[in-house]
This record gives structure tokens, C-alpha cells and sequence, in this order.
């Protein structure tokens, strides 16, 4: 079970516009980016807003999941009102993904891929995940908020033991810390250019650039959906973002929530 913290919306530590029109509200502690950005969504019509912070004491991951947020790490959520189905919404999650991948890889020369539905892995282990939440009333879409995890200037030993053979950090791979306030915009300026051609309907060409960076397809994977294992080969993700598994028995198989291991046959 999961409880929600609030925080009150209290005032941020440092604000400041970006060039491309983000506003950015800095905090050092909230329970949640994404619990305070809904928050803030809730008050007001605000769009294009940034709550970034230093810690989180209620980091929420996917599947009702603790996220660790200690001190180095990038935690920020986005506040957006684009006029979109909650269909269309889910596409936001893979732009997202798309703007880390590229942007660790053009900003500090790793390699990085993603994986189905919402994580970025850099030798194969987890960097980044994100957290799209929609909030609706009627039907339509009043805001959005896309809450992205940055396991960026931490030490591995930060992590549960447990987590530190699938999780790694932009540290631990570079070696040396990242200017966290430069790397936030460069993330935010890409997600805007893809933003911007969503919005002007190019959702196919922006699928294709999550695919290119997607190597598991085509390969075997296992895929827990509401405590189930499917095995297979990953074949596409369809165009309303669902997997498409062949499974080892036979047929195929679309999921549409759940969790991807790359499966190695020995
Ligand atoms: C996942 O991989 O399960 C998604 C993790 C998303 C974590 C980020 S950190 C910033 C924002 N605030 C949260 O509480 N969660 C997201």
C-alpha cells in the first residue's frame, strides 16, 4: 500500500525561466517531485513547469515502487497541458526515455540504451526511470506530469545491496561528477524539441528513435505483467506503445503494462 505524503506548496529555493520557456522551481527536500508537481498542477493553470529536487523522502517508481532519492541525484517532474487522450499521453514516456538516452550519450559519450516501457540502461543496468502520471476529469486530459529519476552523481554503495548488480549511475560510469544544473537543461531543451513534434503529429518518427535506441527487440525477454512470466522474443512495440511478444509456446502476446528482463541463454 502506498501513502501519499503531500507536501505544501512551499516556496521553492531558487526559480528561473529557461530560454525555450521552462520555469524551473528548485526545492532541496520534498516527499515527491511528482507528488508536489500535481500539486502545484492542482493550484493552478501553470504549464511548462520544472519542480526539481535535491532529495526525496517518498520517491515513488513505477508499480507503486519506493524510488531511492538521496542527495546527488536528479529528480525533477514536469508539469504540461497538452491537449491530448490519455492514449496519447502514454507517448510522453517514450520521448522521455528517448531525450535521456541521447542526451547521456551526446553530453558524456556512453552508450545507452532503453528499455520497454520507461527505462534507460547504460551497460545494461538501470540509470534513469521515469514516471508519467496523467491527471483527467472528463475524459480529456487537464495536465500531465513526467517525473524523471537520475541516478546521476551517486555512489553505487547509496544503493540497497540487493539493487547494485541491475542499478548504475552516471558517476559510477564517468568516474567524475556531472554539472547536474547544465544537464538538466540540455534534457529539457531536447524534450522539447521532440514535445514539439508530438504535438505536430510525428509520433511515428519519434517511435522509430525510441526503437533504434530499443535493443532488446528481437531478442528473448521475459515480461512480468500482474505476476505473470511471459517468455519470448520481443518483436515491436505497436504504435499505442504495447509490447508485442512471441511467446514460446506459441501466439502472440501484447502487454501493455509490465516489466522487461533481457533473458540470456546459455
Ligand atoms: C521507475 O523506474 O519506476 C520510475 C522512477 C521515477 C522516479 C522519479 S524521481 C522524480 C519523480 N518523483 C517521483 O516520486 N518519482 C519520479
Amino acid at each position: 500500500r502506498s501513502v501519499q505524503v503531500m507536501d505544501s506548496v512551499s516556496k521553492p529555493l531558487e526559480t528561473y525561466l529557461t530560454p525555450f520557456g521552462y520555469q524551473i522551481y528548485q526545492y532541496d527536500r520534498v516527499s515527491s517531485t511528482n507528488n508536489l508537481a500535481k500539486e502545484i498542477a492542482r493550484k493552478s493553470i501553470k504549464d511548462h513547469v520544472v519542480v526539481i529536487a535535491e532529495t526525496q523522502t517518498h520517491g515513488r517508481g513505477r508499480l507503486e515502487r519506493t524510488w531511492i532519492s538521496p542527495h546527488g541525484g536528479l529528480w525533477f517532474s514536469i508539469i504540461l497541458r497538452p491537449k491530448i487522450s490519455l492514449k496519447e499521453a502514454l507517448r510522453l514516456t517514450f520521448i522521455m526515455s528517448s531525450t535521456v538516452a541521447e542526451t547521456i550519450k551526446t553530453t558524456f559519450g556512453l552508450e545507452t540504451k532503453v528499455m520497454w516501457p520507461n527505462d534507460i540502461l547504460v551497460e545494461d543496468r538501470k540509470i534513469c526511470g521515469i514516471l508519467t502520471e496523467a491527471i483527467t476529469s472528463k475524459d480529456s486530459v487537464e495536465f500531465v506530469v513526467i517525473g524523471v529519476g537520475l541516478n546521476a552523481n551517486l555512489d553505487l554503495d547509496s544503493f540497497p545491496e540487493n539493487l547494485r548488480e541491475t542499478v548504475t549511475t552516471l558517476k559510477h560510469e564517468l568516474g567524475y561528477e556531472a554539472d547536474l544544473k547544465a544537464l538538466v537543461l540540455s534534457l529539457l531543451q531536447t524534450f522539447e524539441e521532440k514535445y514539439k513534434q508530438l504535438l505536430q503529429g510525428r509520433w511515428t518518427s519519434l517511435l522509430k528513435e525510441w526503437k533504434n535506441l530499443a535493443s532488446f527487440l528481437g531478442g528473448r525477454v521475459a515480461v512480468t505483467s500482474f505476476d505473470e512470466v511471459s517468455r519470448g522474443e520481443a518483436l515491436d512495440v505497436g504504435q499505442d506503445g504495447a509490447l508485442l511478444i512471441e511467446l514460446d509456446g506459441g501466439g502472440v502476446k501484447r502487454v501493455i503494462v509490465g516489466d522487461v528482463t533481457v533473458e540470456v541463454q546459455l
